[in-house]
């Protein structure tokens, strides 16, 4: 392998989120640029590249969406933060100036594959800013009130603001995380055929590793707001006794099964028709 291909694999290798960043560190515009153009260079569907990146750095415009995404206070410090939208506006002009009707846009098809571009971009955006040294945090949350989220960045019809994104100096620059663990490969990889059996026992040996971590301490999701299964006992504890402990299984099954909607995100169908997207 020849070393740029090995210091690219050790980039994606020691990937972590990063959630504190150096407040007063000011990213030059330069390097703004190249992380957006990086992203550029990402496959898009049918070169039609229906994604936007909004760079947000005006104060009271992070502060609001900062509370749309729960309060996390790392969207206000980290250098820079873009909101990566769908943006169907551009198909918009590109059919009008044809002359044609813009006939697909009624299709959940038109904003499914605008979001893959988007978060295919996006997530060559967070490996470009890792490679100028930068520590990323993806943030979905901006989806906890898209409604909101449309209206704070006064959105055109056909935008959809899908992910954030954080790029900024990590605050323990010289401790980075460690990276987190993933599925083993077996839950992953397949050859030929999608293999049930062996992804239950990924996911039951994943359970334990994920545990041992200890990174769920004081970060489990609330039971209170857990829909349980019909003929299950609601348990009263928040770290459930049992053999499972609080592992993957149960961190995942809560932030699945949670009907907080901020994680179920309900009336998003509702926003995407209000925002012009199509979802038939
Ligand atoms: C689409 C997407 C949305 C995410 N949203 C958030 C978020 O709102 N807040 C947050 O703290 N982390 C968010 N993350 C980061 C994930 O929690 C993180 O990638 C995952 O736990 C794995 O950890 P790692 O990135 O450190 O390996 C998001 C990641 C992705 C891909």
């Amino acid at each position: 392998m020849s070393e740029i291909s090995e210091s690219f694999f050790q980039l994606m290798e020691n990937h972590s989120s990063v959630r504190s960043f150096r407040a007063q560190a000011v990213i030059p515009a330069e390097h703004e640029r190249r992380i957006v153009s990086a992203a550029q260079r990402s496959s898009t569907s049918c070169n039609l590249q229906t994604y936007a990146f909004l760079s947000i750095k005006d104060p009271g415009t992070r502060d609001a969406l900062a509370e749309v995404c729960g309060g996390q206070r790392f969207i206000r410090e980290a250098g820079l933060f873009f909101v990566v939208c769908v943006d169907l506006h551009k198909m918009e002009i590109v059919t009008s100036r044809a002359g044609y009707e813009y006939y697909q846009a009624r299709y959940l098809e038109s904003f499914l594959m605008s979001a893959m571009d988007a978060a295919i971009a996006a997530q060559t955006a967070a490996l470009a800013a890792e490679a100028l040294g930068y520590g990323i945090c993806l943030v979905g949350s901006i989806r906890n009130h898209s409604d909101r989220a449309i209206q704070i960045l006064q959105l055109p019809p056909r935008l959809f603001p899908l992910v954030g994104l954080c790029v900024g100096v990590p605050l323990r620059e010289n401790q980075p995380n460690q990276p987190r663990p993933r599925l083993p490969l077996e839950g992953v990889l397949f050859q030929e055929r999608y293999d049930p059996d062996r992804v239950e026992a990924a996911i039951r040996s994943y359970d334990r590793t994920m545990e041992q971590t200890g990174c769920y301490c004081g970060r489990e999701f609330s039971l209170q707001e857990v829909a349980v299964a019909a003929g299950e006992t609601r348990r009263e504890d928040s770290r459930p006794a049992g053999p499972g402990g609080y592992g993957w299984i149960e961190h995942s099954a809560r932030r699945v099964c949670s009907r907080n909607p901020e994680h179920a995100r309900p009336n998003l169908s509702a926003v995407l028709r209000q925002a012009g997207f199509g979802l038939e």
